[in-house]
């Protein structure tokens, strides 16, 4: 099947008004039909393709709420690969994702629709570094954020997210801990244990634009404002921050305690997301815009399902190796 450019018809246009009506407030009308089009030729080609699509928070609202079938943070994407039953899955997210997904399901055709959809934090680390610090540090324990390559988690002994990080180096029965690759992450981590964390200076390229100053001054310039933050951002940041969590646990904040008024401290496209849910609440909106994720668009995900390309592949040996890290980290995370 060759790739094609879907047409915009008043059947579709009807069919996809209710859709439409839910997302109006973040996706301008003049863009609709342009994105409509392109939503209707992939739900309709997910099912012919038995597939499904795991969307990240940051996706643009067009693939959240229009193509996704589920969405979530780094670790909810990784709990519903293991569950997932289509016989495709496609990552709308970036490439680690995407592996994760491949490593914990070593049967099922996983696809990325744009190959170059990396991440500075993965690029940060290599296996053969992880390899040197256990020579450096012998005894130590290795913790790594999932966003890693697959390499570096076969060298690591427990993986974790942004919302489990605290529980998984908690849950080590060791005082030293090797936490790898984001020195951010790890410096906020460092804050809620007693154990020592050895740490890597990775950092992403996103969170790490942020500034302290730039946080003091949407404090001074909109009244009552909350702040949340992602613990990616550097120490100074996070310290101006009223919470810290994950993608779904800022999201959660703002669902369950509907603040009038709230900037969320990390990429863009979830502010967006999360006022299609929270019309009452005011978004203040730092555009910092993560240009891997933004790679994962309607056009790329149709021809993903078009072509099957890309197919995300591990090496077996490798694999085996880095699923006894990634389920070890589900095993904590789902508190067993
Ligand atoms: P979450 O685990 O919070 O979804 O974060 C993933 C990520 O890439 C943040 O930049
Ligand atoms: Fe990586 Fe940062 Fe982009 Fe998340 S936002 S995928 S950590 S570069």
């Amino acid at each position: 099947m060759t790739a094609s450019t879907p047409e915009w018809t008043p059947a579709i246009e009807r069919e996809l008004a209710p859709l439409y009506d839910r997302v109006k407030h973040v996706i301008p009308s003049v863009e609709w039909p342009v994105h409509g089009a392109y939503i209707a030729a992939i739900n309709a080609l997910k099912k012919e393709r038995n597939a499904i699509i795991l969307g990240h928070n940051y996706m643009t609202p067009e693939v959240f709420h229009c193509v996704s079938d589920l969405v979530g943070d780094s670790l909810a994407l990784a709990n519903m690969a293991v569950e997932a039953e289509a016989d495709i899955i496609i990552l709308a997210g970036v490439h680690f994702m995407a592996e994760t997904a491949k490593i914990i399901n070593p049967d099922k055709t996983v696809l990325i629709p744009d190959l170059r959809a990396g991440c500075s934090l993965a690029e940060s680390i290599t296996g053969a570094d992880v390899r040197l610090l256990k020579q450096k540090y012998p005894g130590c324990p290795v913790v790594t954020y999932v966003n890693t390559s697959a390499d570096v988690k076969a060298e690591t002994d427990v993986c974790c997210t942004s919302s489990n990080a605290v529980q998984v180096v908690e849950s080590l029965d060791a005082d030293r801990i090797i936490f790898l690759p984001d020195e951010y992450l790890g410096n906020w981590v460092q804050t809620q244990t007693t154990k020592e964390l050895i740490l890597w200076q990775g950092h992403c390229e996103v969170h790490e634009r942020f500034t302290a100053a730039e946080l003091r001054d949407y404090r001074t310039s909109h009244d009552g404002i909350v702040i949340l933050a992602h613990p990616e951002c550097p120490p100074e940041v996070l310290a101006e921050a009223d919470f810290v969590g994950s993608t779904s646990g800022m999201i959660n904040w703002v669902k369950d305690r509907r603040p009038p008024r709230v900037v969320m401290v990390t990429e863009c496209s979830m502010s967006d997301n999360v006022a299609v849910e929270c019309p009452d609440v005011e978004f203040v909106r730092p555009c910092n815009l993560c240009p891997h994720m933004k790679r994962i668009t309607l056009p790329a995900i149709l021809r993903c399902l078009q072509t099957l390309e890309h197919e995300v592949t591990v090496d077996p040996e490798i694999a085996d190796r880095a699923r006894a890290s990634v389920e070890r980290m589900l095993a904590v995370g789902r508190g067993q």
